[in-house]
């Protein structure tokens, strides 16, 4: 396994990751891989340590996938939703996070709807932050995830590879995030999507930006098909839904011209039909729910790596 120092306080999105750095993480999530295939899948190493979760937008993968990762390592996990909060009763996100951080937590994982929202915390508080998705800015811990699940799939042969990501490019914090991750790979991103579902500043990412979806997906080695986010966009983006399932909707027939080891990848929650049908969903080339085993193993990763940043004399290897 690869040994670094770890520099980071916070998680707050891949950009500020080195390729090292990520293969760190990588690696230990490999090994706590192993431990979640044991009868007995937990480990002493955060005993004592406390990890709120405050998910103030819903989710199902993320917020349950931090908690078996933080009860796998046998850290106390507390949940505070935005809903039966007293955020309901207008307390501000910096007053309720002071709230939770004098109960002495050691890390706080949070999602939240506006962009740049762990970052504010991650500056006024002591105790770690993790980003577990803010708004259409940065989704850390699931571009790791994705990366996890595609280098075991490529044998960790990832420089020259290509992966594709079609749909809801502007509003994707997934999207952003692997950009930025593959990048320190060599892995070359291409895109495709509807115009007005581009960033605006789309010319300016590593990217490459598709025209034709056959010659995009038959040139792939992987697919990122994304959720059409359609809490966030405004009216007009779109003129209407089934004219977009028609043109942008991935199904097996679109893989058949593509490499027989292409995979797609979807982060979830999936519209069926929508952005990716049944026929490809629920096919061999899916690699979504091994996307979901890999989230416990990521956090896992994250989750001991910050909480263990104060003992030096605890090494991973040693830790887990
Ligand atoms: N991929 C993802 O973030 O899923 P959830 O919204 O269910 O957490």
């Amino acid at each position: 396994m690869s040994d670094i120092r770890w520099r980071h306080k916070d998680l707050l999105d891949t950009e500020e990751l080195s390729a090292s750095e990520i293969t760190y993480l990588l690696d230990m999530a490999e090994r706590f891989d192993e431990i979640n295939a044991r009868p007995v899948k937990k480990v002493p190493t955060l005993r004592g340590k406390g990890i709120v979760l405050f998910f103030a937008e819903a989710s199902t993968r993320t917020r349950t996938s931090f908690e078996v990762a933080g009860k796998r390592l046998s850290a106390d996990t507390y949940a505070l939703a935005a809903s039966g909060s007293s955020i309901s009763k207008g307390e501000s996100l910096r007053d309720t996070a002071l709230t939770l951080e004098a109960m002495a937590p050691d890390i706080i994982v949070i999602r939240h709807s506006a962009g740049g929202a762990a970052a504010f915390l991650a500056e006024r508080l002591h105790c770690s932050v993790v980003n577990a998705g803010d708004g259409c800015h940065a989704h850390p811990t699931q571009a790791l995830l994705d990366a996890f699940t595609l280098r075991r799939h490529w044998q960790g042969d990832m420089r020259g590879k290509s992966l594709l990501i079609v749909g809801d490019i502007a509003h994707s914090r997934v999207a952003r995030s692997n950009v930025f991750l593959w990048q320190k790979f060599g892995v070359t991103v291409r895109v495709f999507g509807p115009r007005t579902l581009l960033p605006p500043g789309i010319r300016g990412w590593p990217v490459e930006v598709c025209e034709d979806l056959d010659e995009a997906v038959a040139g792939a080695d992987a697919v990122m098909v994304l959720r059409l986010q359609l809490e966030r966009q405004q009216a007009g983006l779109l003129p209407d839904l089934s004219e977009y399932a028609g043109r942008f909707c991935i199904g097996m027939k679109h893989l058949e011209k593509a490499a027989p080891d292409t995979v797609v990848l979807h982060p979830g929650p999936i519209n069926r039909g929508l952005e990716i049908a049944s026929d490809l969903a629920d096919s061999g080339r899916s690699r979504i729910l091994d996307q979901v085993a890999a989230g416990v193993a990521v956090r896992m990763a994250v989750l001991f790596t910050l909480g263990m940043r104060d003992e030096p004399e605890q090494s991973a290897a040693g830790g887990v």
